[in-house]
């Protein structure tokens, strides 16, 4: 491949040039501390939140000319020339280059002049530090005295002022100093945008090394001069520190090493920056201390990578499709945790106005709770707790959900009538997993008004909106939006209705019903719930399939005025993927009807880089409908191929058995074995997934938009473990409903599943898609396809057999594809 490919394990993605299409970035985080590397070192470190707590920089052009990171400089003192270990911003070309980009670590190695250097930066999984590990190998017939240069650009506190205009004013409040090795800086006087944090910066960041510096420089005019670039410093022409501290001015943390090579003769040190509290000296000088010994660093790097190894090797699969096994057991369950343990909050594309105001997203939170379940359930059941939390005594869900650690203001109450349901959705996924129902009668304290109930209370709240409120059809109501948060303008004055959100809110009543039949069945209130979802649920069914369909697929929505859109009648925005595809999801309609739309949606809106959302895109703004008719047609949610909404249209036409057509959007969404030319034409990394590709109506074709900060990573694991190699836990067991291609002879995957290990081996004589003829658990054939728990904290062995005969699959599938 051109620029890179998978090690052998599949665990590490080596780049083989530092001129990828885009910065390629890995995410070197324990969940607080987070740092963002590229394979030519650019990036920036934050604590908690990029918005709010910024250790670096974060340059607005980041994606185009990278002129933040943790750039490297060697100066050969003899000749005076200089370079960067990661290649950039200097142009000396390198006689090698090789980054590879690993679970929890990077390694950017290269040579030039004779000399090899290379960079191991990870973040401690227990101290909130990263720390780089650097060697240098002289490899040339001359001794070299070398002068090691590390240049990033500080901000601390708020990204908000400091990034644009009023930059010089936040200036004022900087302060650097260095003591006994090492630089400590803070802010004097943060403003945080949400009203909270006026005062000190709560945090101060140390910065030391292994090997005493040579001299720092703190002062960013200093460094790069007037009139030059980080890509032709002042300090590095003249090999010269001012060795002064500063308070009030741009600062960055440069520390300079100065070493000395004979013929052969190599070297290591390392760097390490932390976090601590600003006035917490003695919690400082314990870490400085311990992150000046290499061998400290060493354990912490060996320590990491086993925490990273140990999460990720958790149900592993071994099918013969290579790029999904690299897939699903490394990169994309790697990507989900860290959107999960992040608070979603790690990338090139956001920082300086999303996270800040607090939106970690009611719904984006929880969806990456749902995938975490089965493989962290401590992580998923905590993530619950705090979504739920942010509703109110009312009912009320805050869209906007900081990680409460910031102590930050929710934000948008209200203002998306989707997010309760995802609640609801996640339990099920969570209790499914776990078998655990004490979380449904757990109390919870509300960080929206501070009341405190069951869980289950937060939830019905909520969902009484659904059985009180309803449009002129008989719908929920779409206010300013549901799961497509850009359709803001189709329901501001409270008629518009939402075709999705009647299917989704049917498939939830139904599920919350079923959650409450399980742990408060006797219960009076519940009772009448059960009884009311129930009904709710009986008569949506009705009001989509009866006022919502046009003759030849399900409209998208009701706007305010009572006209449709998504419907025959719309120049633009006629067809939309969500209803057609959520249909069979949401158990909301028959089979015929669900195969129907799911002909017309390949015919509509297939692309050779997945199904786009909706066509044909808007192409002028309409108040009416809102943001998503303002986007640049094919770009976002007008009309872009969006991932995570594609893994929703592979489950749908997995339900329905359809094999080849759920292998071919996941094999067109997720990049694992794109070719050269579609890693080309995608620009993002081939390790994970993004949030969009643009449409056919942009002018980037098939280019790819924000990477890593998307729900698609949890939705990938949904599709490929649970609906295609058919591996689905349910409340009284493991379901086994495999929809593979037919050309596979099996596989092979390991299932923990309440305390029990499940060794299973799938095979598929007769060539078939799907349907099982028989499953055996430790050499006793089932009656059915559900394995029941065992519960004995033991290892069993499944063999699953497919085929055509009528076997126990085939009597049940009735029941169980649409459920
Ligand atoms: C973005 C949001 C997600 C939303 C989607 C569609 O991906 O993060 O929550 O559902 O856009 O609007």
């Amino acid at each position: 491949m051109k620029y890179g490919q998978f090690s052998e394990d599949g665990k590490e993605y080596v780049i083989e040039r530092f001129n990828t299409p885009r910065p390629w970035i890995n995410c070197l985080t324990n969940g607080r501390y987070t740092s963002l590397v590229s394979q030519v070192s650019s990036g920036y470190s934050f604590y908690y939140d990029m918005g709010l707590h910024a250790i670096n920089h974060k340059g607005l052009t980041d994606l185009l000319e990278c002129t933040q990171g943790k750039f490297h400089f060697v100066r050969d003192n003899d000749t005076g020339r200089f370079w960067n270990i990661n290649c950039h911003p200097s142009k000396l070309s390198a006689q090698s280059y090789e980054c590879r980009h690993g679970l929890g670590y990077s390694t950017i190695t290269s040579a030039h002049d004779g000399v090899s250097g290379s960079l191991t930066p990870f973040v401690s999984t227990h101290d909130d530090v990263e720390s780089w590990l650097v060697e240098l190998d002289n490899q040339s017939d001359k001794t070299k005295h070398l002068s090691i240069y590390l240049y990033q650009e500080m901000i601390f506190g708020c990204l908000i002022g400091q990034s644009d205009g009023a930059a010089w004013f936040w200036n004022s409040f900087n302060e650097i100093r260095y003591r006994d090795g090492a630089l400590i800086g803070t802010k004097r006087f943060v403003d945080r945008p949400d009203g909270k944090g006026k005062g000190h910066w709560p945090y101060a960041v140390f910065l030391t090394s292994t090997l005493q510096p040579a001299g720092y420089e703190c002062s960013k005019e200093k460094f790069i001069g007037m009139y030059r670039s980080i890509a032709d410093p002042l300090a590095l022409e003249t090999n010269k520190c001012s060795n002064e501290d500063v308070v009030g001015k741009p600062i960055v943390g440069a520390l300079r090493w100065d070493i000395s090579l004979k013929p052969g003769e190599s070297t290591q040190f390392a760097w390490s920056m932390g976090v601590t509290a600003w006035d917490d000296e003695a919690d400082q000088t314990k870490l400085i201390a311990k992150y000046k010994k290499q061998q400290s660093i060493r354990d912490e790097f060996d320590a990491t990578r086993k925490y990273w190894h140990d999460q990720l090797s958790q149900n592993p699969v071994s099918t013969p499709d290579r790029a999904l096994n690299t897939d699903v057991n490394w990169w994309t369950k790697y990507q989900m945790y860290i959107n999960a343990i992040t608070w979603r909050d790690s990338n090139f594309y956001y920082g300086n106005f999303w996270t800040a105001v607090g939106n970690g997203g009611f719904r984006n939170i929880l969806c990456d709770a749902g995938g975490m379940a089965s493989f962290n359930k401590d992580i998923a059941r905590r993530h619950i707790r705090i979504i739920a939390s942010y509703i109110s005594g009312d009912g009320k869900q805050a869209h906007g959900t900081p990680r409460p650690e910031l102590k930050a203001r929710p934000s948008h109450i209200g203002a998306k009538n989707d997010d309760v349901l995802w609640l609801v959705m996640t339990l099920e996924d969570y209790i499914r997993e776990t078998g655990d129902y004490s979380l449904v009668t757990e109390e919870i304290t509300s960080l929206v008004d501070g009341h405190t109930a069951p869980l289950w209370q937060f939830i019905i709240k909520g969902l009484d909106y659904y059985i009180s409120v309803k449009g002129p059809k008989g719908l929920p109501l779409i206010g300013t939006g549901d799961w497509n948060d850009a359709l803001d303008g189709v329901g501001p004055e409270g008629k518009g209705e939402s075709v999705w959100l009647g299917m989704f809110v049917h498939m939830n009543l139904k599920s919350m019903a079923e959650i409450l039949r399980r742990t408060l069945s006797g219960d009076e209130q519940a009772e009448t719930l059960i009884e009311q979802y129930e009904s709710r649920g009986n008569e949506l069914y009705k009001i989509v399939n009866e006022k919502c369909w046009n003759g030849e697929y399900f409209v998208r929505a009701f706007k305010d005025d009572g006209t449709s859109i998504g419907d025959k009648h719309c120049k633009e925005g006629a067809f939309f993927l969500n209803t057609q595809i959520w249909a069979p999801i949401c158990g909301v309609t028959d089979k015929v009807r669900s195969n129907q739309v799911l002909d017309l949606v390949k015919k509509r809106l297939w692309t050779k880089y997945g199904m786009r959302f909706f066509e044909p895109a808007y192409t002028q703004f309409d108040p009416s409908i809102g943001v998503i008719t303002g986007f640049s047609p094919g770009s976002h949610e007008n009309a872009a191929i969006f991932s995570q909404a594609n893994m929703f249209a592979a489950i749908a036409y997995g339900m329905m058995g359809r094999a080849q057509d759920m292998l071919d959007i996941y094999k067109a969404v997720s990049p694992f074995d794109y070719s050269d030319a579609a890693i080309e034409v995608r620009q993002l990394e081939p390790y994970g997934q993004c949030q969009y590709v643009e449409g056919p109506e942009s002018q980037d074709f098939g280019k790819g938009a924000c990477h890593w900060l998307t729900g698609t990573a949890a939705w990938v694991l949904r599709t490929v473990i649970g609906f295609m190699l058919g591996v689905r836990p349910e409340y009284d067991g493991l379901r086994i409903d495999p929809c593979i291609p037919g050309e596979w002879d099996g596989y092979r995957l390991t299932r923990k599943f309440r305390g029990d290990t499940y060794e299973i081996e799938v095979t598929n004589p007769d060539h078939v898609e799907s349907g099982v003829a028989k499953v055996i658990v430790d050499g006793r054939e089932l009656a059915s396809t559900l394995i029941p728990v065992a519960s004995d904290g033991k290892s069993h062995k499944v063999q699953v057999v497919m085929g055509k005969s009528a076997g126990c699959h085939a009597r049940e599938k009735e029941s169980v594809a649409v459920s």
